[in-house]
């Protein structure tokens, strides 16, 4: 195997176009393709799931981007992946204090819609009684908790 082809452990989407209702465990399968750590030399052009990531830049052809960065944004879910939509990326400054896995959480979109959900369009007051629907969900913990950080009464409700 040439150095620059790695194996690539994906996960897609098998047997999932078309179909109007939530993805389930059994629409996807795990894949093992093979990649070019090279950029930008094309992709592996078959649906492979897309989320919030947090991944560590290993070549780069845009000149705001170098090899050994931390970003988090839309990547696949896949072990390596060529990064089509650069302007989604936001790049981590490292902390030792923090780990990465909060970029896709607390500081990640989860935070983002809690807190400006929370404080932006509900803009509460100290003492205000807050019901936090889905509240054991990624946004609705956190609702949970600024609202109480913010002196708040809260109630959450949870579907199972
Ligand atoms: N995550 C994001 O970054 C993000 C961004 C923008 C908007 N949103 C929106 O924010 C909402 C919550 O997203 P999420 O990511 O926090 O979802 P999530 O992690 O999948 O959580 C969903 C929550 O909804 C609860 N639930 C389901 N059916 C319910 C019912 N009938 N009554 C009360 N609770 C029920 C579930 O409770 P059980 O686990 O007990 O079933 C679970 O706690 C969604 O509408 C989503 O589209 C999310």
């Amino acid at each position: 195997m040439d150095m620059a082809v790695v194996e690539n452990k994906q996960v897609i989407f098998r047997d999932y176009i078309d179909k109007e209702r939530v993805p389930r465990e059994t629409d996807m399968e795990i894949r093992i393709g093979e990649i070019k750590l090279k950029a930008p030399k094309g992709s592996g052009l078959f649906l492979v799931i897309e989320g919030f990531g947090v991944a560590k830049v290993v070549d780069s052809d845009n000149p705001n981007v170098k090899p050994g960065d931390m970003i988090s944004g839309f990547t696949g879910w896949e072990e390596y992946s060529l990064i089509k939509r650069p302007e989604q990326l936001t790049k981590i400054e490292p902390d030792d204090e923090i780990p990465l896995s909060y970029h896709v959480g607390l500081l990640g979109m989860p935070g983002f819609t809690a807190y400006a959900g929370f404080y932006e369009v509900c803009n509460p007051k100290k003492g205000d009684y807050v019901l936090v629907s889905a509240a054991a969900g990624a946004v609705g913990q956190l609702v949970g908790q600024l609202a109480k950080l913010h002196g708040c009464y809260v109630v959450g409700s949870a579907g199972s």
